[in-house]
């Protein structure tokens, strides 16, 4: 990870994925969650304050040091026990079938190998357990998914390898999931953006 990454990228986003209208969608993703999850992507720890009455750990897996430590103050004041136990999602320290849940926000959009990053979380939950995101993602639209196309190279340069160019329902068909779709729409802000998705996963037989 480049200077930039390291040191800039996390204030970007944790201003940018920070206003009220972004916790009302983060909200929606966390509702359900309960017991020991793994949350891939933790960031700055921008879901902290939203953890669900009943959420007793979470496991969070973030490669950047910079916002672990932007995080440490949401941490310090939750009553969740939060531990950093990894760097990557696609590699997860994590016993099989060992989580009663897998929180992701806005982090399918850029990692490097999503559908690993999926099995790894399908391998980590116990059966039945859910896997709750939120991500933008490639618009339905095809005059926005053509700017998004035109952005990505932009985005990914200034956003820590963030694509827009992502479609999570794809990705979460690819990778054998059931999805109950709670929203998905144009958030506010700009369009390339803001096309989300929240909603739960599970894996039939899981
Ligand atoms: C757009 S940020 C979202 C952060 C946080 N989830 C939120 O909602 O504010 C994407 C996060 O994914 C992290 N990330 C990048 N590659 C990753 C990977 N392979 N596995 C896990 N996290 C990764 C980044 O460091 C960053 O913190």
């Amino acid at each position: 990870m480049g200077w930039y990454e390291e040191n800039v990228v996390p204030k970007i986003v944790d201003l940018a994925c920070g206003s009220k209208n972004m916790n009302r969608w983060r909200q929606k993703a966390v509702v359900g969650l309960h017991g020991e999850i793994v949350e891939i992507g933790f960031g700055s720890g921008r879901n902290v304050e939203l953890y669900p009455e009943g959420l007793q750990k979470v496991f969070a897996v973030e490669p950047s040091n910079k916002a672990s430590t932007m995080a440490m103050e949401r941490i310090a004041s939750s009553n969740v026990v939060i531990e950093r136990v990894g760097l990557v999602g696609e590699d997860l320290p994590l016993s099989d079938n060992s989580c009663d849940g897998a929180l992701c926000t806005f982090t399918l959009c850029t990692v490097s190998d999503p559908v690993k990053v999926l099995s790894e979380i399908r391998r980590v939950l116990k059966p039945g357990a859910s896997f709750h995101f939120l991500e933008h993602g490639l618009s339905p639209d095809a005059s926005i998914a053509k700017w998004q196309h035109r952005l990505n190279g932009f985005e990914q340069k200034i956003a820590g390898g963030c694509n827009l160019t992502r479609d999570p329902l794809a990705l979460l068909k690819e990778a054998g999931c059931e999805v109950e779709v709670i929203r998905q729409r144009y958030a506010k802000g700009p369009k390339p953006w803001s096309y989300f998705t929240v909603g739960t996963a599970r894996w039939p037989n899981g």
